[in-house]
């Protein structure tokens, strides 16, 4: 390993050992919250856990049934309660749906208990990403880049609550990664 390889080791396990409460990824879809989050905890020797997974694997329904058998209020209240206890079990990292940090109980306990992080990103980036699977029920009613752009409009200012924004780019996750741990530090 090169000197500088073994400084930038170095200066991330510093970074690491200052975060202690578990860290939520928020903002829309396509922003990268699951690519860059399972990235991030290994950088940070944590734990990776996805909410949209566990409220799955709760209901024994995916997160289309749910919103198609029961509606988004239904999926919402699980939602919630999924987050709250993986914030509780969990002090690694934790990729939210994008609605999640919208809603306003959700929104509270993750500023009180964590640190929140808004993935940020370009609205074609967005399309880009979302257009790979087609298993958000929120996109599939409609022109996608019109629904993505007016769920950036109503939700950026709950997503500016977040402790920390970062810009995710088109580069490797890992830079993004890396970006969150040092916005991280800065905040601390
Ligand atoms: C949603 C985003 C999805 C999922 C659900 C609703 C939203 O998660 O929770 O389809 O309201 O933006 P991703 O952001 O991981 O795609």
């Amino acid at each position: 390993m090169t000197e500088q390889a073994l400084s930038n080791d170095a200066e991330i396990a510093r970074m690491a050992r200052r975060i202690t409460r578990p860290i939520v990824l928020v903002g829309l879809m396509g922003a990268g919250k699951s690519t860059v989050g399972r990235r991030l905890a290994t950088m940070l020797g944590r734990d990776f856990i996805d909410a949209d997974d566990a409220i799955e694997e709760a209901a024994q329904r995916s997160v289309g049934e749910m919103f198609e058998e029961f509606g988004e209020a239904y999926f919402r209240d699980g939602e919630r309660r999924v987050i709250a206890r993986l914030m509780e079990e969990n002090s690694g990292v934790i990729a939210t749906g994008g609605g999640a940090f919208v809603d306003p109980e959700t929104r509270a306990l993750i500023l009180e208990q964590a640190i929140a992080v808004w993935i940020d990103c370009d609205i074609d980036t967005l399309v880009e990403r979302t257009s790979r699977r087609d298993t958000r029920p929120l996109l599939k009613n409609g022109d996608p880049k019109a629904i993505l752009t007016k769920l950036f409009n109503d939700r950026s200012e709950y997503y500016a609550q977040a402790h920390v924004r970062v810009l995710s780019e088109d580069g490797p996750h890992a830079d993004t990664a890396r970006a969150i741990i040092e916005a991280i530090d800065r905040w601390m």
